[in-house]
C-alpha cells in the first residue's frame, strides 16, 4: 500500500467529529432544518426557492405532483443567467473573481461576474444571430475552458437548451446525441490540453455531422490550441470572430420556472443513452440550497473548487450553476492532476511530479474541495508526499462524490488532505437527481467514514426489500419516496420509458438503481449498482453500450460485459466475447476489439480486458448469467451454477480468462 494509508477497520461505529456517544451528538447539533422540512417539506423548499434566488415574478403554486410528473414553483419566473451574473453586478460585486481559470500548461486567466457577463450577453447575441430561440437545443462540446460556462450561460439567457458533450466522447456519441436532441448547432473547440498535449476535438465533431445529424446548422470553435483544423465555409465560424462582431447587450428572456433548461444524456440499462431533462426553477433551488449549505459556501471569503468535468452533472451543477447563483469564486482547471505546468516538465513523463492539485490549492487559497473517490484512491497510491509538499491550511472542507468511497480512502482525505481537521461531505446523487441528496449538513450531522450519512431537509429516501416493503435496518434498494424540487422532468422524447425506469418497480417510488444499507443509526451505506450499469471511475457505463460496440467489431459474433471489482478504478469493464467461425485469434485482436469500443464510445469505455471464449453462460431460457462472469473476473468461487444450460461452460472460460492481456 503506498505511505500514508491506513489499515482496514471497521468504520461504522467511527464518528466524526469524534464524541462518545453517537447518539448525543447527533442530538446538540442544530437540526431544525430537518425538522423544518419534515413538518412540511413543500413550505421548506418554497421558503429556499425564495430566499436563494430572484425571480421576475413569485410562484403561486409550489408543487404539483401527478406521478411521475412533478411541477415546481408553478407560475414562477426567473432567468438563470440573471440568477448567476447580473444581481451580483448590480450588487456591486462586478469585480468579485468569478472564475481563476488554470490551463493545462500553466496558463491563467482571472474572470469576474462583469467579465463573465459581458462574455454572456455577447455569445447570447451570437446565438440570435445566426437563428437562435427560444426551446431551441444546441450541443456543447468542449475542454474545461471559461468559454464553456459562457456558451451554457448564454443559452439560459435566451431560453435555448443546452446539451453539453463530455469531451472524452467519440464521434458517434456526437451524432446520436446531436440527432436525439434535433441540435441546430454545435459549439466546441479545436482541442483541448490533456495530459501535456493538445487533444482534438473539432474533428470529432467534422466526423460527426458526416455520419448524420443534419439539423446542425453552424458549429462555433473557439481557438484553444492553435491546431488549425479544417473550416466548413457557411456552416464553421470561430468564436473570436463572431464574438467580435456581436452586439455588447442581450436583455434576458424570462422563463417559466418549468421551462427546459438543459439535457444531459446518460447511461442506462439499454444501448441507447437517455436524455435526462431539467426545468429551471426547482433545479436551481435546490443547487443552490446544496451549494449553500451543504458545501457550506461562503462567496464572500471561500474558494471554491470543483473537480469535475463539466461535462458531467456534477460540473453542471457545482462548477456553473450553483457557485455562480451564490456569487462564489472558484478555481477551475483545464487538465489532468498529474500533469506538472509546462516549465516544470521534463522530458520524460515518469519523472513528472504528481501535485499539480495541491499545488493549484495552495497558490489560489482554495478553501473547499469537491472530487471523487477514483481521484482520491488515485492520490493514495501516488503517495501522501505529494500533498505533504504543499500548504493546504486554506482548505476547511472536502467532499466526495461519484461512487461507494471506501472507509480507508475516506480517512485518507480526512488526514492527509484536510489535517484531520476538515468535515467531509459524502454526496449521493444522480444526473437525474440534478443535485446532492444523500449528504451530511457539515457541523449539523456526525459522519461516519464510507457512510453518505443521511438525506438532506426536504429529501426522503427509503431502504425497500424485493417485495417494496421499508427495510428500517439492514440492506436493500434505494428509492426516493417523495418528489424533489431537482428531480428530472422526464427522458427527452421518451415519457414511457421515464415511468419504466424510474417508477415502475416499486409503486409510487423512484427507483435509484443503487443498492444500499441502512444501519442502527438510520444512516445510508451506498452498496453501487444493482442494474447493468457499470459506474467506472464515477463514470456512468452500461453494460449493454459496450456489448452492441463489441458486436459492431467484424469478428465479435457475440459478446457480454460486466464491471469487475477494481482497486483505483471502483469497476472496470470486461468483455466475454465470442468471434465468428471465420475468424483467427492473432495476439493484436484483443487489442483491436479494446481500441474499437474506445473509438465507438470513447476512451472511458475502453474494456479493460476482452476474454476470447468459446460459448456464453446461459440460462435454459438463454439469458445471460452475467454473474457468473463477474465471480470469473472477481476470480471468486463461483455462485450457484444449477440454473446454468451447460455448466462446462463457466469452468472453460475460467481457462481461458487466467491467459487474458489485462492492461
Ligand atoms: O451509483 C451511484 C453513484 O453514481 C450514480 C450516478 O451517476 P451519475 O448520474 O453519473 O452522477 C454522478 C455524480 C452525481 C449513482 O446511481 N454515486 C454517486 N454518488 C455516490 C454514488 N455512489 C456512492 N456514493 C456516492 N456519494
Amino acid at each position: 500500500m503506498a505511505e500514508g494509508s491506513i489499515e482496514t477497520y471497521e468504520s461504522e461505529d467511527r464518528v466524526f467529529p469524534p464524541t462518545a456517544d453517537f447518539a448525543s451528538a447527533a442530538l446538540t447539533n442544530d437540526r431544525s432544518m430537518y425538522e423544518e422540512a419534515e413538518a412540511d417539506y413543500e413550505a421548506f423548499w418554497a421558503r429556499q426557492a425564495r430566499e436563494l434566488l430572484t425571480w421576475d415574478q413569485d410562484f403561486h403554486t409550489t408543487l404539483e405532483w401527478e406521478l411521475p410528473f412533478a411541477q415546481w414553483f408553478i407560475g414562477g419566473k426567473l432567468n438563470m443567467s440573471v440568477n448567476c451574473l447580473d444581481r451580483h453586478v448590480d450588487a456591486g460585486l462586478g469585480d468579485r473573481v468569478a472564475y481563476h481559470w488554470e490551463g493545462e500548461p500553466g496558463d491563467q486567466r482571472t474572470i469576474t461576474y462583469t467579465d463573465l457577463l459581458a462574455d454572456v450577453e455577447r455569445f447570447a447575441n451570437v446565438m440570435l444571430s445566426l437563428g437562435l430561440s427560444k426551446g431551441d437545443r444546441v450541443a456543447i462540446y468542449m475542454p474545461m475552458i471559461p468559454e464553456l460556462p459562457v456558451a451554457m450561460l448564454a443559452c439560459t439567457r435566451i431560453g435555448v437548451v443546452h446539451s453539453v458533450i463530455f469531451g472524452g466522447f467519440s464521434p458517434d456519441a456526437i451524432t446520436d446525441r446531436c440527432e436525439d436532441a434535433d441540435a441546430k448547432m454545435v459549439i466546441t473547440a479545436d482541442a483541448g490540453y490533456r495530459r501535456g498535449a493538445p487533444s482534438a476535438l473539432k474533428p470529432n465533431v467534422d466526423a460527426a455531422l458526416a455520419a448524420g445529424a443534419p439539423s446542425v446548422e453552424h458549429v462555433v470553435v473557439v481557438d484553444r490550441c492553435g491546431t488549425d483544423p479544417e473550416m466548413v465555409e457557411g456552416r464553421d465560424h470561430w468564436w473570436h470572430d463572431v464574438m467580435a462582431e456581436a452586439a455588447p447587450h442581450c436583455p434576458p428572456e424570462s422563463m417559466d420556472a418549468e421551462d427546459l433548461l438543459y439535457i444531459l444524456y446518460t447511461s442506462g440499462t439499454t444501448a441507447k443513452p437517455k436524455g435526462i431533462m431539467h426545468t429551471t426553477g426547482g433545479y436551481l433551488a435546490q443547487v443552490a440550497f446544496t451549494q449553500k449549505y451543504v458545501f457550506d459556501l461562503k462567496p464572500d471569503s471561500d474558494v471554491w473548487w470543483c473537480g469535475a468535468d463539466i461535462g458531467w452533472v456534477t460540473g453542471h451543477s457545482y462548477i456553473v450553476y450553483g457557485p455562480l447563483t451564490l456569487g462564489a469564486t472558484q478555481v477551475m482547471y483545464e487538465g489532468t492532476p498529474d500533469t506538472p505546468r509546462q516549465e516544470l516538465r521534463s522530458a520524460d513523463r515518469s519523472t513528472w511530479d504528481k501535485d499539480r492539485l495541491w499545488d493549484i490549492i495552495e497558490r489560489y487559497g482554495v478553501t473547499q474541495l469537491y472530487t471523487a473517490p477514483t481521484a482520491i484512491r488515485t492520490f493514495m497510491r501516488w503517495g501522501a508526499q505529494w500533498p505533504n509538499s504543499h500548504d493546504l491550511s486554506s482548505l476547511r472542507l472536502l467532499g466526495t462524490v461519484g461512487e461507494p468511497i471506501n472507509p480507508e480512502a475516506w480517512m485518507w482525505y480526512h488526514e492527509f488532505i484536510g489535517g484531520e481537521s476538515c468535515p467531509i461531505v459524502d454526496t449521493w446523487w444522480q444526473t437525474e437527481t440534478g443535485a446532492n441528496m444523500i449528504t451530511p449538513l457539515p457541523g449539523v450531522v456526525p459522519t461516519k467514514p464510507g457512510s453518505a450519512t443521511l438525506p438532506i431537509p426536504g429529501v426522503f429516501a427509503e431502504v425497500v426489500d424485493d417485495a417494496g416493503d421499508v427495510v428500517k435496518e439492514g440492506g436493500g434498494y434505494l428509492t426516493l419516496s417523495r418528489p424533489w424540487p431537482g428531480m428530472l422532468r422526464g427522458i427527452w422524447g421518451d415519457p414511457e420509458r421515464y415511468h419504466d425506469t424510474y417508477w415502475s418497480t416499486y409503486e409510487g417510488r423512484y427507483f435509484a438503481g443503487d443498492g444500499a444499507r441502512r444501519d442502527a443509526d438510520g444512516y445510508l451505506w451506498l452498496l453501487g449498482r444493482v442494474d447493468d450499469v457499470m459506474n467506472v471511475s464515477g463514470h456512468r457505463i452500461s453494460t449493454s453500450e459496450v456489448e452492441s460496440a463489441l458486436v459492431d467489431h467484424p469478428a465479435v459474433a457475440e459478446a457480454a460485459v460486466v464491471g469487475a471489482k477494481d482497486e483505483i478504478t471502483g469497476q472496470a469493464i470486461v468483455g466475454y466475447v465470442i468471434l465468428i467461425g471465420s475468424a483467427e485469434l492473432t495476439d493484436s485482436l484483443r487489442s483491436e476489439i479494446r481500441q474499437h469500443v474506445a473509438n465507438k464510445l470513447g476512451p472511458t469505455a475502453r474494456p479493460k480486458a476482452v476474454f476470447i471464449v468459446p460459448d456464453l453462460p446461459k440460462t435454459r431460457s438463454g439469458k445471460i448469467m452475467r454473474r457468473l462472469l463477474r465471480d470469473v473476473a472477481d476470480g471468486q468461487v463461483l455462485g450457484d451454477t444449477t440454473t446454468l444450460a451447460d455448466p462446462g461452460v463457466v469452468a472453460e472460460i475460467r481457462d481461458r480468462a487466467a491467459e487474458s492481456d489485462e492492461e
